[in-house]
């Protein structure tokens, strides 16, 4: 069970979607079903366009996010994160700044995506 907060210049104002757990939704799927305009074109983690910045509002530790290779790749060559931060991500689950939202799977955590 999770707040998923979106936050734009697209939008009025930003907007909070409960998500419970075992949805197993990907952000851009609950975006998409919430009319929240998260750019996409692929839904494939191929084309970056879909990029968004995650901030964990959750007071407990982030919880380890599972990079795909199709995100470390296309998040690189976009020069969004860093191979520090992929490291990190791997090794210490230190969550990265930004992730492809049509691979990032919603959590057990509070979150603000922005885009
Ligand atoms: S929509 Fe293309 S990478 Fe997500």
């Amino acid at each position: 069970m999770a707040n998923v907060t979106f936050s734009s210049p697209k939008m009025k104002k930003d907007v909070t979607f409960y998500a419970t757990a075992g949805d197993c939704d990907t952000l851009l799927a609950t975006a998409k079903a919430n009319k929240i305009p998260v750019d996409f074109e692929c839904e494939n983690g191929e084309c970056g366009s879909c990029a968004v910045e995650v901030v964990v509002l959750s007071n407990r530790e982030p919880m380890g996010m599972h990079l795909t290779e199709k995100e470390k790749t296309v998040l690189k060559l976009s020069g969004k994160i860093s191979k520090q931060q992929i490291e990190d991500a791997e090794l210490k689950d230190v969550p990265p700044p930004w992730r492809l939202a049509c691979q990032y799977i919603v959590r057990d955590e509070d979150i603000l995506v922005k885009f």
